[in-house]
């Protein structure tokens, strides 16, 4: 299984890649989360992504393009995977494609995960996550089952990500826009999109993705 979950930030990619890898022992490749741990070790990488990251915009193409081919050489992506935040552009669309023929895989699904505007201000500034395992977690919507132990590894710390503000998350809608979203045409055009609505409870997305799923 190959796919990738597309939708803007805080429409619920990590939390379903999180769910769909567990489900089917497959390799979650979230390039925020690569750039993150990049951040915290002080990598080059790490060093030319932090100002940009912070500020809400797209880190350059080669960076995450460089990031994705190093991570499909490892043993566990043999198996398969969800891409959660890339391709953002469509150069990067174009350079995965180049990925996916070099390293022989091929794509399944490419779901789009929809959520209007005005509700992802509140389910990105409720957002934690485990400081141990990151599991994810929100204030209203998905609280850990005993209070401050993750349901995952029993971590009981929790952190909040520095760019899940309401202004950087406003830069982040907008490099949504007119960056990432011109790439849905691109997969529309090859039979692979499959839109879900990302507004529905976190169990009913993840039951459409896995009907979805189902029929290919
Ligand atoms: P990245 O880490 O990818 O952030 P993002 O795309 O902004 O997405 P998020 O992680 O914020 O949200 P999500 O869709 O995963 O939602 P989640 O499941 O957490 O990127 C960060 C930065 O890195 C970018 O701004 C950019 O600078 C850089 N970057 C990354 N990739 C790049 C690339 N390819 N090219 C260039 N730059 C790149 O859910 C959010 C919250 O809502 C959670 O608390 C969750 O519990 C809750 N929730 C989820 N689903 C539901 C639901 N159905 N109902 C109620 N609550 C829900």
């Amino acid at each position: 299984m190959r796919l990738i979950l597309f939708g803007p930030p805080g429409c619920g990619k990590g939390t379903q890649a999180e769910l769909l890898c567990r489900e089917f022992g497959i390799a979650h490749l979230s390039t925020g989360n690569m750039l993150r741990d990049a951040v915290s070790a002080g990598t080059e990488i790490g060093l030319r992504a932090q100002e940009i990251m912070e500020a809400g915009a797209l880190v350059p193409d080669d960076a995450v393009v460089g990031i994705i081919s190093d991570r499909f050489d490892q043993k566990d992506c043999g198996k398969g995977f969800v891409l959660d935040g890339f391709p953002r552009t469509v150069a990067q669309a174009e350079s995965l494609d180049e990925l996916l023929v070099e390293k022989r895989f091929e794509l399944d699904r490419v779901i789009e995960i929809k959520v209007a505007d005005e509700l992802l201000i509140e389910r990105i500034s409720g957002r934690f996550s485990c400081s141990e395992c990151g599991a994810g977690y929100h204030d209203r919507f998905r609280l850990p089952k005993r209070a401050n132990t993750c349901d995952t590894c029993g971590g009981t710390g929790f952190t909040r990500r520095k760019d899940d503000n309401e202004m950087t998350v406003r830069q982040r809608l907008n490099s949504y826009h007119t960056q990432t979203e011109p790439l849905l045409p691109y997969y529309n055009n090859r039979g692979l999109l499959a839109p879900v609505d990302g507004m529905a409870k976190i169990e009913d997305v993840t039951a459409e993705i896995q009907e979805i799923l189902s029929v290919r």
